[in-house]
């Protein structure tokens, strides 16, 4: 039986095949451009190469686009005809994804740690619970998961150093800065490439308020965007974070269009209603805006997509994005239906924390934008503390907590203002009041 690039056993008796998988599960943990187009070579090699074909759904599952479910469930059926040829451990990967399927991201994560309770060196079921605790928000999880297997690796098995950025990426998310930057920087230092790795760094120099050295260290590995998917996207949105705090908003809509929403982008094109890029989107125009930025009709194609996309349930962070969009376009009979929509989201982990938190959110997003103040605060206040179930990070939950404290401003609700911009101050290092989309408040 071969084994793959860290030693594990894998059931294809075809080294190109494998060699394909290996660079794709590289190419995936890198955020590599041509991560789909490895997987093919994987397959086109050996059609019966059993994780292929559950990586094959995998990639359907992880474009968490509504549109793309059933293609994955007949993939998994696919893939599960082919399960005789499999070990135990690909078979559990296979079990995970169907438990993903299933919108049980619970059973999902259980599965992928029982791999990683055996094989620490499965890169694949590290990164995949390391996105999944992500994008529900469990900062601590994330991080215990990757310091648990990291254990199992050795400082020269392939791709430790991609490991070490996912614990760097924990780390600063659980508010340990320094640990987390040293970590970041060692691994980026070993392969500019490494984007998460890139990503961390511009993290703990958000929450530290260092922008100078975080637009630095953006332009200085933007050599890692040369071969990258649309996670190139999210770096220039953070660049644009820094450089907003840094210099205020000018110049910005120039870098939104040409770096952050670039509709000659092969990759825009390819994939023009992605979770991540609508996200990145809707936060600056809505961030440029609260700093008196006229955005022009710029919020009209995220409205088109977001109203396409109304009833995907497949990322909750996304949902009050696509209100914002919605609302911002004058296009409120479609925001309501997007609310309905959320409402009704009933799959197994999600469904509580949709009716519980994405809904009040997408609620808020629609009163602020027609002005209703004080009923975007009766939205979004109970459920403030509770924020982080939506998922993604401390830097792009703010945007919610931005719209907040401008709502609490503008119904001259003193206290409100007050108990919130210490709040706000108590999640980073830098007081509210000296970040310029807090200040006036
Ligand atoms: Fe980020």
């Amino acid at each position: 039986m071969l084994k793959d690039r860290r030693g594990l056993e894998a059931s294809t008796d075809n080294p190109a095949a494998l060699a394909a998988f290996d660079d794709m599960v590289d190419g995936y943990v890198t955020f590599h451009v041509d991560t789909t187009k490895r997987l093919g070579e994987a397959l086109k090699a050996d059609p019966g190469f059993f994780m292929a074909n559950v990586m094959k759904a995998g990639m359907a599952l992880l474009s968490l686009n509504a549109k793309n479910l059933d293609r994955a469930k007949a993939g998994l059926a696919h893939a599960a005809t082919l399960a005789e040829k499999a070990n135990a451990r690909e078979r559990r990967h296979l079990e995970a994804m169907q438990a993903w399927a299933e919108g049980d991201l619970d059973r999902a994560l259980r599965t992928w740690e029982s791999i990683l309770a055996l094989h620490p060196t499965d890169l694949l079921a590290l990164r995949l619970a390391h996105f999944h605790y992500f994008w529900l928000g469990r900062s601590a999880r994330m991080l215990d998961s990757v310091v648990a297997a990291r254990r199992g690796w050795k400082s020269d098995t392939p791709g430790a150093s991609w490991v070490a950025s996912m614990e760097a990426f924990g780390r600063e998310e659980c508010g340990e800065y320094p640990e987390a930057e040293h970590l970041a920087r060692e691994a980026v230092a070993y392969d500019p490439n490494d984007r998460w790795g890139v990503h961390a760094v511009a993290h703990v120099l958000e929450m530290q308020g260092r922008t100078a050295d975080g637009i630095a260290w953006l332009d200085e590995n933007q050599g890692c965007h040369a071969q990258a998917n649309n996670f190139l996207f999210h770096l220039t949105w953070h660049r644009a974070l820094l450089q907003l705090e840094q210099d205020g908003p000018d110049g910005l809509l120039a870098w939104y269009d040409t770096r952050v929403r670039d509709h000659s982008s092969p990759l825009v094109q390819a994939l023009p209603d992605l979770y991540i890029d609508l996200q990145n989107a809707a936060s600056l125009l809505w961030r440029l805006e609260h700093l008196g930025v006229d955005v022009g009709p710029r919020w009209k194609e995220l409205a088109d997509k977001a109203e396409a996309r109304i009833g995907d349930g497949s990322n909750l962070f996304t949902l009050p994005h696509l209100a914002m969009a919605l609302a911002a376009d004058g296009r409120f009979a479609a925001a309501d239906k997007l609310i309905d929509g959320v409402e009704a989201i009933a799959t197994p982990t999600l469904g509580p924390v949709a009716a519980g938190i994405a809904l009040p959110s997408c609620r808020a997003a629609v009163h602020h934008r027609r002005g209703e103040w004080k009923e975007a605060i009766a939205a979004l206040m109970p459920v403030r503390a509770e924020l982080w179930r939506l998922g993604a990070s401390h830097a792009q939950r703010d945007l919610l907590w931005q719209l907040l404290v401008d709502a609490a401003k503008k119904a001259g609700d003193e206290e409100a203002v007050s108990t919130l911009m210490v709040e706000v101050t108590a999640m980073r290092p830098v007081p509210a009041a000296e970040r310029r989309p807090y200040a006036s408040a």
